[in-house]
């Protein structure tokens, strides 16, 4: 058995990674993020060693354009890919959107299943195929990198795809990507289905094929797998299988199943560091809200946990008569930074740049401001507390935050909790409000609606300890619905109803971005 990896060589056998959190990803229910929270992804994106970073879908928002244009121009090395749909202004937004970008590429793509024809494009299939020579030749007038996707190939015709793909391919779209968009097909089938495409399109081996598998029947990765062997040479995917529905394709997984297996996949290798994975997950399960299960494969807190004595016992005689992968390989305990209060700002802009966050002056004398804060209550601060508090600096962007300038909540057994709170605003007006509640967390939140006029239903909720100890640092997260709309928010202190607070606070301005900046395109992709 071998579960290092094999030197790579041969870059016919190379799999290209192509990134998709910051657009499948953020469409995931409830993810909104910033442009500060995506650029942060970015570049951890990059350090792990992406192929492709499809940065967001720029027609949808001017907050998604934006965050698209700061990321082209800001993160290098990489192709930063802007998505659109099959029409002039789709593309010409998408364009404009990677235009600084040192690599840039525009992904257009249309449905080609009858069912989408039929009962969400109504075209025929003669204008989706014009809609896609049109969308492809423009594209290329705007950047050299154009990527093709037939929206459910899984469930299409194939003779179709075929005709739609060669034609995608004659107007110079270098990959074409076919998607299972629901998640409908399994392993042996998808392969059938990609090689016949190879059969009735010979065009298609002089591209690069990539494949995008959804997670609705956890066949995501199979799938892809699938996909590659038989000559794929893309695979999309999201860190921590986030992305619409049950989710995308798990990059990490992928990678992994790249590194452990390589003797035995025939030479497919992939360029991702794979120490960089357990940080990546962390930050994008921090800024996304969305928490990983505890046996997620790979980046789950339990994924190299040894419970039972027997297990133990064998782990510790030779590691691999239980593990098939080293902790050590996808970032695990290598983050021994420990600061206290005592530690200056040399030091803890050094531990930073460790932990590979990059701040500007003022973030950095926001973030030790804060640092200081915590050590005095906690003592000691570990490069999670120090991850957990850094990523929580970077949810509050630009000046638009709401902040918490005070809260007190009292509980008795005999009376209903009570809280007040006084938040600020943007421009330092200053609200206070108070309310009771069934619980502590309830009367926060009416304290918090009668202060700023909000009107949030708190349909999720949870906190958990950053680290261990009782003197951990709590991170809470909340899900609500507000306006019609579901929004997330998350906060991390000291004192876990702080953090509730803050977290409700973010959700609510979450809601009101979204509203000033409304998505244009209704329902998803
Ligand atoms: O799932 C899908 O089909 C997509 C396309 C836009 C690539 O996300
Ligand atoms: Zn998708």
């Amino acid at each position: 058995m071998s579960t290092g990896p094999v030197q790579p060589n041969n870059d016919a056998d190379r799999v290209k990674i192509f990134d998709t959190t910051l657009r499948d990803g953020e469409q995931s229910p409830g993810i909104t993020l910033n442009t500060r929270e995506k650029l942060e992804i970015a570049h951890q994106l990059r350090r792990l060693g992406v192929d492709v970073i499809e940065a967001g879908f720029p027609i949808t928002s001017p907050g998604d354009f934006e965050a698209v244009r700061a990321i082209a121009n800001e993160v290098p090395d990489v192709v930063i890919a802007a998505l659109a749909r099959a029409n002039e202004k789709d593309v010409t937004v998408a364009g404009d959107a990677v235009r600084d970008a040192s690599r840039g590429r525009i992904h257009t793509f249309i449905a080609t299943s009858d069912i989408h024809l039929e009962h969400k494009l109504r075209m025929s299939r003669a204008q989706v195929l014009a809609a896609a020579i049109a969308a492809v030749r423009l594209a290329r007038t705007i950047v050299d990198d154009v990527e093709f996707s037939c929206e459910d190939s899984t469930r299409s015709d194939p003779a179709f795809v075929a005709e739609v793909v060669a034609a995608a391919i004659a107007e110079g779209a270098t990959t074409i990507n076919l998607p299972d968009t629901v998640g409908y097909t399994m392993p042996n089938e998808f392969q059938q289905f990609l090689l016949e495409l190879y059969d009735r399109c010979p065009p298609l081996r002089d591209v690069t094929l990539s494949v995008h598998c959804h997670n609705d029947l956890g066949l995501a990765v199979a799938n892809s797998l699938a996909g590659v062997q038989v000559g794929a040479r893309q695979v999309e995917g999201c860190v921590n299988g986030i992305g619409e529905r049950a989710g995308n394709a798990s990059i990490e997984e992928l990678a992994m199943i790249l590194r452990t297996r390589a003797a035995d996949l025939g030479g497919l290798w992939c360029d991702i560091d794979t120490t960089e994975i357990t940080r990546a997950s962390r930050l994008v399960s921090r800024l996304t809200g969305y928490v990983i299960q505890p046996n997620k494969a790979i980046v789950g807190r339990n994924a190299f946990a040894h419970e039972a004595g027997i297990h133990q016992h064998g782990v510790l005689s030779n590691p691999l008569t239980y593990e098939i992968m080293d902790a050590t390989s996808v970032g695990l305990a290598r983050n021994s930074i420990v600061l206290g209060k005592h530690s200056g700002r040399h030091g803890f802009d050094h531990a930073l740049k460790e932990l590979g966050y990059e701040l500007d002056p003022d973030e950095l004398n926001a973030a030790f401001a804060r640092f200081k804060d915590i050590a005095d209550l906690k003592g000691r601060l570990s490069g999670v507390d120090l991850e957990a508090l850094v990523s929580d600096e970077m949810r509050v962007e630009g000046g638009d935050a709401l902040t918490l300038d005070d809260l007190a909540v009292t509980t008795q057994l005999s009376h209903a909790p009570h809280a007040t709170v006084a938040i600020s605003d943007a421009d330092g007006t200053r609200h206070t409000g108070s309310g009771t509640g069934d619980g502590p967390v309830n009367a926060l939140m009416h304290a918090i609606d009668a202060a700023i006029g909000s009107a949030g239903v708190l349909l999720e909720y949870q906190v958990s300890a950053v680290t261990g100890g009782t003197d951990a640092l709590g991170e809470a997260r909340v899900v609500c619905e507000i306006d019609g709309r579901n929004y997330a928010g998350q906060g991390v202190s000291t004192d876990v109803l702080e953090a509730t607070a803050i977290a409700y606070l973010r959700a609510v301005d979450a809601s009101r971005r979204a509203s000033h900046g409304e998505r244009v395109m209704a329902g998803g992709v």
